[in-house]
């Protein structure tokens, strides 16, 4: 049976690259995994008050949505050389109520997003310092610094060979990681 693995997208535009990216993941991940895109804008600020008195439905939702995978694939672009907020809300969030954070033990995989040359490095590496907290073994190699976004889609919105390939020895990767950590 194969596994579900959250992806988390660090964009909410609609016509995001990292979603597309996210997508192409779905469509070429092996068939040890399942992937699902789980929503994550709709998480208010985290605000511990609020999360004490009545915890919003989102809250619940998504903390529900991460408990039932299995590994949590992180898609980000960088905003000014660090994590967007919205990924860093969402990590927040399920890491609460103390003691019950539903990350633990979780294998992840950071991939970095961007139209720019740098490929996200900053937000990258940002992300992964929390991870270390939150006790998420984390795909080292290879890495995932993907740059100049822009040139990896052709007219038609299709993903070129080259690209493709390149997401193809993550996704694979990542499953060995996956299938490594379960033994
Ligand atoms: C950016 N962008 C950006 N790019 C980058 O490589 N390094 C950076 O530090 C930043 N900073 C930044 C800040 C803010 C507020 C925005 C809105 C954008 C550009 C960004 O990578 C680009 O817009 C990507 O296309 C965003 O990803 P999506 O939305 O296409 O998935």
């Amino acid at each position: 049976m194969s596994k579900k693995i959250a992806v988390l997208v660090g964009s909410l535009r609609k016509d995001s690259y990292n979603l597309k990216v996210a997508k192409v993941f779905q469509k070429i991940a092996p068939p040890s995994l399942s992937l699902q895109i789980i929503q994550i804008g709709d998480l208010p600020l985290y605000n511990e008050d609020i999360d004490n008195n009545a915890p919003p439905a989102s809250y619940s939702r998504f903390r529900q949505e991460i408990a039932d995978c299995q590994g949590v694939i992180f898609v980000t672009p960088e905003y000014n050389r660090g994590l967007p907020a919205v990924i860093k809300n969402a990590i927040d969030v399920g890491s609460r109520p103390y003691g019950k954070s539903v990350w633990s033990k979780k294998p992840a995989a950071v991939v970095s997003v961007s139209q720019g040359a740098i490929g996200g490095f900053g937000a990258n590496h940002q992300l992964r310092q929390s991870l270390v907290f939150l006790d998420m073994p984390t795909l080292q190699q290879p890495e995932a610094y993907i740059g100049n976004i822009n040139a990896a889609f052709d007219e038609s919105g299709n993903i070129t060979s080259k690209s493709e390939e390149f997401l193809t020895v993550i996704i694979n990767s990542y499953a060995s990681w996956v299938e490594k950590l379960s033994q």
